[in-house]
């Protein structure tokens, strides 16, 4: 499916605007709140946060490097090559710092993507999406190609029906693994077929891993090891991106990377150098010690899959493959979410609200909600009781 609007005036009002405009004409049920509509991780500050920041605090009289410093880069690079088994990433050339997944995921599409008359407009991605993907590809002049996440495809992004002609004009792909909202997980016949297919018609691959970290079974592949094993050892045409905010709790650190692919690392250190919000030193520093530890990851996942095996105890449904979120089909999805809201007491977000209804006015996020499961095993109990009330 093609859209073809026009620049940043197409941009709707974002998901969580929408869900307090749904909401504003009630009030909440007189019950303990549940807070399941935000992607937010609550869980304690890991250990070595405070004293690091407390060693590190004159860094903030100071400018810090927008790429990062080498210590954290380096860190990253470590932390990719032990995830992934991977033989080398250079921390000076493959690795930047980022101010949070967020801003390097719409940034990323600025530095690829060349204006309207581009001979290759097309940004390919999941529809529902994170909306940071649409915003990124209208802003900078491309133009988002949706690719359908249902059911029938085990939430896949469905490359199968793309025409010849499209993947021609194809700069970038997104790809959210585990997904936000669906907990789909790419396999790695998926990445190693995209991988493929972006040599084949000169495009870039652009993953998004930011829940890297969060999974049910088995640990998620990662685009930059299917490359390696697929022959592309300096990744050419893979970049990923991943964060503390998930992996570690840290969403406040503001603090991600982008990897990979080093011709795509250098157009994105030469934008950001203009434009590029740097993480504060003393963050930087805090950073680089996050992703040498793994003890607090280790406790985090235990939290959220008792939080998963807690909420589906009571639910009837199947456990998603990755991520915190539960993509509950539900029959109407903002009645739904009003009725969690006025009778329940709890926030979630409408499946439409996260997804783009294509040119015949379907949107594969209508009849479903997402639920984050951010509160730990009890709170997740408490919601899945209280949503089974519900009737409609
Ligand atoms: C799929 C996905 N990507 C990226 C982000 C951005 O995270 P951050 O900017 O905190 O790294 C989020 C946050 O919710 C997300 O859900």
């Amino acid at each position: 499916m093609i859209i073809t609007q026009s620049r940043l005036e197409k941009l709707g009002p974002y998901p969580f605007q929408r869900l307090s405009d749904l909401l504003a004409p009630y009030d909440a049920a007189d019950l303990d709140f549940i807070d399941a509509g935000a992607g937010e991780p609550r869980l304690p500050l890991p250990e070595f946060v405070a004293p690091i920041l407390a060693q590190q605090l004159s860094g903030f009289s100071k400018y810090p490097p927008t790429g990062g410093i080498l210590a954290l880069r380096q860190s990253i690079a470590g932390w990719l090559m032990r995830r992934y088994d991977l033989n080398d990433v250079n921390a000076e050339t493959q690795v930047l710092s980022a101010n949070g997944t967020r801003e390097a995921l719409f940034a990323v599409a600025h530095a690829l993507i060349e204006p309207e008359a581009s001979v290759k407009p097309y940004v390919l991605m999941p529809n529902p999406m994170y909306q940071i993907y649409l915003g990124a590809t209208w802003t900078a002049g491309g133009t988002p190609y949706l690719l359908p996440c249902e059911s029938d495809h085990d939430f896949a992004p469905n490359l199968d029906a793309i025409p010849e002609e499209v993947w021609r004009k194809t700069r970038m792909v997104y790809v959210c693994s585990p997904s936000n909202p669906t907990g789909w997980v790419a396999s790695k016949n998926y990445l190693h077929c995209l991988i493929e297919l972006a040599h084949r018609y000169d495009f870039y691959v652009l993953s998004d891993e930011c829940y890297s970290e969060i999974y049910w079974q088995h640990a998620p592949v990662g685009l930059l090891e299917v490359a390696e094993q697929s022959g592309y050892e300096n990744f050419s045409r893979c970049v990923v991106f991943n964060s503390l905010s998930k992996r570690s709790a840290l969403p406040g650190l503001r603090s991600g990377f982008i990897a990979g692919d080093a011709n795509v690392i250098a157009l994105f250190a030469k934008l950001r150098s203009y434009t590029g919000p740097a993480t504060p030193l003393p963050l930087q520093h805090v950073a680089a010690a996050a992703w040498q530890d793994e003890a607090h990851v280790v406790q985090n996942l235990a939290v959220y899959r008792s939080s998963l095996a807690a909420f589906f105890n009571v639910y009837p449904g199947a456990v998603p493959e990755g991520s915190f979120f539960v993509w509950l089909p539900v029959a109407d999805d903002k009645a739904f979410a009003i009725a969690a809201y006025r009778d329940c007491a709890v926030k979630l977000l409408p499946g439409s609200f996260l997804a783009t209804e294509d040119e015949h006015g379907n949107n594969p996020g209508k009849g479903y909600v997402r639920l984050a499961l951010v509160d730990g095993p009890e709170k997740a109990a408490e919601l899945a009781q209280r949503l089974l009330t519900i009737r409609i």
